[in-house]
């Protein structure tokens, strides 16, 4: 039932074809009647926003495309001109330190609160139930908001069970909507996922053209995991994405660059793409995704540029957990 829920809530009480809502109680057959509806009106938008909807066990919400604000030194500038291009999902996190920055940017862009889907997450720093618990009343505070959209676990280690219990606590006392994890690859997130009572709603991985998480897909889809990626676009000083050739060449059939190609790319995936820019017209750019739509062939073709399946950071490494623990544990 829960593609009928995120169908109601796409089109909404204020639907302009109300009159379709009626079905949505009949079955969940109409569920593929409605998309295929919207697909010859070329309601491009909406159906993206219905296949995200859909994967979220509480019926959530989600836009189909995000705004990441990792490392940026002007977060409250970029926030406010994401918003202004019409983003209403942004990306933060304890550790980026810039909480309050998004918290202001939305409070001057005078959006209402319900308008917006804020994703934060709980860093190493703040693992246990006690300690996540009083992190998450103080990300509340820096975000200026009586509830988190989306709580994530950042990384996979420290007390995360307990972690997750109080996120668990959050989500039933209804400071969060929907709880899930990041970085948490196959094995560990197998791991997690079946010992938890809250099954993880969400895992944000690093994932583009180049990184493409094909692998983890079915273990996500078992436990009704969406999939985010963070890194889209490859990242900061990597050219791969948005430089190649290929995605330009596929780009020029639609009057696209090679980056709306790749989040177009991930976006029909029924992946949630959170790019990052510090420009307002790449912001806007990348947005500008959802009139059209790459033919099974082109998918195809950029299936067959994946690199590195699981991402360029090996989570597992000794030295890199030691690293984390060390510095931030
Ligand atoms: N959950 C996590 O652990 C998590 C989540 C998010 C991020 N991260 C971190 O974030 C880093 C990579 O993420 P990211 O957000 O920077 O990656 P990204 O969104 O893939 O790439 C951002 C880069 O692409 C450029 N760019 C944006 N739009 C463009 C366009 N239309 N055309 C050409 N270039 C464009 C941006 O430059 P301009 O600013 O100059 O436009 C920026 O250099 C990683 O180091 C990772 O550690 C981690």
């Amino acid at each position: 039932m829960t593609s009928l829920t995120g169908i109601w809530q796409v089109f909404g009480p204020d639907c302009q074809f109300a009159n379709i809502q009626f079905f949505f109680v009949l079955s969940d057959f109409f569920f593929v009647q409605v998309w295929i509806f919207c697909y010859f009106c070329n309601m491009a938008d909406i159906r993206e926003e219905i296949v995200v909807a859909d994967s979220l066990r509480d019926a959530l919400e989600m836009q189909a495309q995000g705004f990441v604000t990792h490392a940026l030194c002007e977060c409250e500038r970029c926030v406010s001109d994401a918003l202004s291009v019409g983003y209403r999902l942004v990306d933060t996190a304890q550790a980026y330190a810039n909480e309050e920055g998004v918290g202001n940017a939305w409070r001057k862009s005078g959006l209402k609160r319900e308008d917006l889907f804020l994703v934060t997450k709980v860093w190493i720093s703040n693992a246990g139930e006690e300690r996540a618990a009083r992190s998450i009343d103080e990300s509340l505070r820096k975000l200026q908001t009586d509830y988190i959209d989306l709580l994530l676990i950042h990384q996979a280690y420290g007390d995360v069970f307990g972690t997750w219990r109080a996120m668990e606590r959050a989500y039933r006392d209804g400071k969060v909507r929907a709880i899930g994890v990041s970085n948490f690859q196959a094995g560990r997130f197998f791991d997690f996922a079946h010992y938890v009572d809250v099954k993880p709603m969400v895992n944000q991985l690093q994932c583009n053209t180049l990184i493409q998480q094909t692998a983890i897909e079915p273990l996500l889809a078992q436990f009704g995991t969406r999939m985010m990626a963070w890194g889209p676009l490859g990242g900061q000083g990597v050219d791969g994405v948005v430089k190649s050739a290929e995605l330009s060449a596929i780009g020029n059939n639609y009057g696209k660059s090679a980056a709306q190609v790749a989040l177009r790319w991930l976006t029909q995936r029924g992946i949630v793409a959170i790019p990052k820019s510090t420009h307002k017209e790449r912001m806007a750019q990348n947005l500008d995704v959802f009139d059209f739509r790459l033919t099974d062939s082109e998918m195809a073709q950029i299936a067959t540029m994946n690199q590195h399946d699981t991402g360029t950071i090996n989570f597992g490494d000794p030295q890199f957990v030691k690293h984390l623990i060390e510095n931030y544990g």
